[in-house]
């Protein structure tokens, strides 16, 4: 039996994903629509920890100050009353069709101001909300077609969005961070930023990088048919890993956003042993201490109880490999395993302590290529035993 989570697992939810009604592109809602407050109760009930939103998620497009005011006060006195934590806010600049060909990077000049104004709005929002963390997923900022946009000028107007919306956190002295959620494509055919690697790139370009960070999401990666722990790695190496969407995804297709556990189940077994046991050569490594969020959708073909099971679903699941990833870390044969593969030699640096690489290249090793290449690494059996510890 997995344990009952508690606020210390720090499980969060985005209000859109239990509150998908169901609607795709090719067919209608499935599911009724319940109030924020109301997905927060049971996001609660259910273990949560937090709950994050887009402004519109809690409050129409067009609403007016004082229609804004009056849900949000009464989305925080739910959250309150919950004891749960507002932890990211986020704007929803891609479903009005204002948006339709980008935000931050749109072609007309005057879209791009009415997107900057409403992220900064969104910004505030999230500051008095408590929130922690500020993502921003560009999905509308990309093509169908090369030749409709000049790249450079659009990178050049999103790194000037994304400072933009970074100083002003920093001149209202707001406490907190901007997470970037890249995504290889939909709704766009091309999106900015499709991948970890390429958002790592942008952030070193900008002028307020200290403050700016990822928000990877599991699908999002496999997307573009990359290793998901991988960008985590990186992005914990880079001091990067602000926030993440944890879900599903099998294969290369659209954004499924399944359960998490329902896609590549190997992935996210080491995906939850990389976030709860960091690297195995570098136990003081960078670890990862921010929300185990999911970004899921539950499929359309449930019902109401469907929806609560799938919430409790990606929690369930992520503690019994958190259970799972520690045996399998703490099992003397995996040990053994990892110390005859060499893996735990890797974090020993190649040049020696103040060796100079003039010392370096005139060092007579004894040193035998083709012995060496006769090295046996017993990967297969470190990885049955990651196998073995997954369904036992
Ligand atoms: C998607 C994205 C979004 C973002 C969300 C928060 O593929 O639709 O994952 O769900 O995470 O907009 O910025
Ligand atoms: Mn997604
Ligand atoms: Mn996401």
């Amino acid at each position: 039996m997995t344990r009952q989570p508690t606020p210390e697992d720090k499980f969060s939810f985005g209000l859109w994903t239990v509150g998908w009604t169901g609607a795709d592109p090719f067919g209608t809602a499935t599911r009724p629509a319940l109030a924020p407050w109301d997905y927060a109760q049971r996001l609660a009930e259910l273990g949560a920890w937090g709950i994050t939103f887009h402004d519109n998620d809690v409050f129409p497009f067009d609403a007016d100050d004082a229609t804004k005011e009056r849900i949000v006060r009464r989305l925080r006195q739910a959250t309150d009353r919950a004891g749960l934590t507002i932890e990211m806010v986020t704007t929803n600049t891609f479903s009005h069709p204002v948006f339709k060909e980008g935000g931050l990077t749109a072609n007309d000049r005057a879209i791009r101001r009415f997107g900057l104004r409403k992220i900064l709005r969104a910004v505030d929002l999230a500051a008095q909300a408590g929130a922690s963390t500020f993502v921003m997923w560009g999905g509308r900022e990309g093509s169908e077609y090369d030749g409709s946009k000049d790249l450079y000028a659009a990178l050049e107007r999103y790194r000037e969005g994304v400072d933009t919306v970074a100083a002003y956190i920093k001149e209202q002295a707001y406490d907190l961070r901007i997470a970037l959620e890249p995504k290889p494509n939909e709704p766009r055919g091309d999106i900015l930023l499709p991948t970890v690697g390429h958002a790592l790139a942008f952030i070193a370009e900008l002028e307020h990088d200290d403050i700016v960070g990822l928000n990877p999401e599991t699908g999002h990666e496999q997307m573009a048919n990359l290793n998901y722990t991988h960008a985590l790695a990186q992005a914990l190496w880079s001091g990067k890993l602000f926030h993440i969407d944890l879900n599903g995804q099998r294969g290369l297709k659209y954004d499924q956003d399944l359960v998490f556990g329902h896609g590549d189940l190997i992935s996210a077994f080491f995906t939850v042993d990389l976030l709860e046991n960091g690297f195995p050569a570098h136990p003081d490594g960078p670890r990862y201490t921010g929300p185990r969020h999911f970004d899921y959708k539950p499929s359309r073909t449930e019902h109401m109880t469907g929806v609560w099971e799938s919430a409790k679903a990606c929690i369930s699941t992520y503690l019994t490999l958190t259970e799972k990833a520690r045996t399998f870390r703490d099992d003397p044969r995996v040990q053994e395993a990892m110390t005859y593969s060499g893996l735990l030699e890797l974090a020993q640096p190649t040049l020696g302590n103040d060796e100079s690489i003039t010392e370096f290249l005139t060092t007579d090793e004894d040193f035998d290529p083709n012995k060496a290449a006769e090295r046996d690494f017993g990967f297969v059996r470190l990885q049955q035993l990651a196998i073995d510890h997954l369904l036992g």
